[in-house]
């Protein structure tokens, strides 16, 4: 089979090493709680503060709730799946890695390329979430920054399905946050533990109060119907509007992999890896449902497809005071998301570059700082032009299908694995074999079965692309196929 002789070629063991490569000798320190946070610190971001405004608008209304819930299901089965490859291969974006070793180079290469939705793509979304959330704060400030400098020159009406220009030029903002934090990845920052938990309470904070604060102003007819009725289309509103939801709010969930990426350092991954991924997911479940029902409960939620929601809402309690704290909160929560996806994104490129699949040149090193720099650079550069010119929704729902399929990928090939490879070591495993992987994949398709037309055309037309590099590149230039010939020699 296929993934056998794959694994005779390259073992799960040679991928760890390689995986851990410098970072071998990691010390065992992390606790349930600090997983925890770390979870939650790469997962509330853009999803929470700008595209729940979005989906409630234009997809769910109040019933946005109910998406939440119904995606972050679908999240903990994924997420089970995750940890086990993640307890194995502890590195950022390994999903590449995982399907190398258990489905074969073609599988590895589809889902490398799926994973730039995930992670440029969501950076692209959060980018841009972050550039609303700067434009409202400046302007609290006084500081009116031209709105045709600050938003998307295109717009995607989904009813119409039709593209439209909106008069705008470039959203500024997010090419300069895209920029700056690139600089500083070639460099090296790296976000200490406790700066996370600066951000994590800083962001959690502001969501409390905001949520506390709303509940003298929820004004229960704004939820009445609280499922708007459908509107004639598939995905506007009623039922299959909550599943549309659903599946555009799963991106709110996305980072819960975070958690998984550093099963090497946790005390007792076989115990904490699922509490720090369930607990992270569970915990942002519980803040998501309660945000968006006083999100919905104090403004009407035709009113929210605005890039700043949570804005709409201060303004409509007229608690002008609590607006700054509430978009510090977000301005600094969202770069701790970006983070995340800027230095996920230029490891998966490094690994497929090390396998021959993406040109050699993406796997350079930089000398003095000791980054993938090549990558960085070439992540930064695609993320601030897209973070440019795209439209937030767009955006959002396409990382939602791409990380999606990911995910139908991993919870697959958790199954594969378990009964082809049996033996090998596995410092977490999923429970409830086979149910939780299966319920992981037929969520995931789930959702993605609720998403726009135009969103599975666009992910069907980058697959595609992908294949097409994949046969005209990296099947001649693999190193597997390299080694296949100079055996055959
Ligand atoms: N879950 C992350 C966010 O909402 C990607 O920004």
């Amino acid at each position: 089979m296929m993934g056998s002789s794959l694994l005779a070629k390259k073992s799960m063991e040679s991928i760890a090493a390689e995986a851990y490569g410098e970072t071998s000798g990691l010390r065992r320190v992390l606790g349930p709680w600090q997983l925890i946070f770390l979870g939650i610190g790469a997962i509330v971001g853009a999803g929470i503060f700008v595209i729940t405004g979005h989906a409630a608008a234009q997809y769910a209304g109040p019933a946005v709730t109910l998406s939440f819930i119904l995606a972050g299901l679908a999240c903990a089965f994924a997420g089970l799946c995750y940890a086990e490859f993640a307890a194995m291969i502890p590195i950022a974006g390994s999903a590449y890695t995982y399907a190398y070793a258990t489905l074969g180079e073609i599988f590895a290469w589809i889902i490398g390329w799926d994973l730039i939705l995930e992670y440029s793509l969501g950076a692209t979304a959060v980018a841009i979430g972050w550039s609303g959330y700067i434009v409202s704060f400046l302007k609290d400030l006084g500081i009116n920054f031209p709105a045709a400098l600050a938003s998307s020159p295109l717009a995607f009406n989904p009813q119409t399905h039709t593209w439209e220009t909106t008069g705008a030029i470039i959203n500024l903002p997010a090419f300069l946050i895209i920029a700056l934090l690139t600089v500083l990845l070639v460099i090296g920052i790296k976000e200490s533990a406790t700066v996370n938990t600066i951000i994590v309470i800083l962001k959690i904070s502001v969501i409390l109060i905001f949520i506390g604060a709303g509940l003298f102003f929820i004004k229960p007819s704004l939820w009445k119907p609280f499922i708007p009725p459908n509107q004639g289309e598939f995905g506007f509103f009623g039922l299959s509007g909550i599943l549309r939801g659903a599946g555009v709010m799963f991106f709110a969930y996305l980072g819960f992999d975070a958690v998984s990426t550093v099963a090497q350092e946790a005390r007792n991954p076989q115990r904490d890896m699922p509490v720090g991924i369930l607990g992270s997911l569970g915990i942002c479940t519980i803040i998501y449902i309660a945000f968006s029902l006083v999100l919905t409960g104090v403004v009407h939620y035709s009113q929210l497809n605005v890039p700043a929601p949570v804005a709409v809402a201060i303004d409509a309690m007229k608690l002008y005071w609590l607006s700054p704290f509430i978009k510090i909160g977000a301005i600094v929560g969202l770069i701790s998301v970006m983070i995340v996806q800027l230095m996920g994104q230029p490891r998966i490129f490094f690994s497929m570059a090390r396998d021959g699949l993406l040109p050699p040149v993406a796997a350079k090193v930089h000398p003095r700082f000791r980054t993938p720099y090549v990558t960085t650079l070439a992540t930064g550069t695609l993320v601030a032009v897209a973070a440019s010119f795209l439209p937030i929704g767009i955006v959002g729902e396409l990382v939602s299908i791409g990380t999606l399929l990911a995910f139908v990928i991993v919870c697959g090939a958790v199954l594969v694995l378990r009964y082809t490879h049996p033996e090998i070591k596995r410092p977490f495993k999923t429970p409830g074999l086979p149910f939780v992987p299966l319920l992981g994949i037929i969520s995931c398709l789930y959702l993605m079965s609720g998403l726009p037309r135009d969103t599975w055309m666009r992910l069907l037309g980058w697959i595609l692309l992908g294949l097409i590099i994949y046969f005209f590149y990296g099947r001649k230039k693999s190193r597997l196929r390299e080694s296949q010939i100079s055996e055959n020699k």
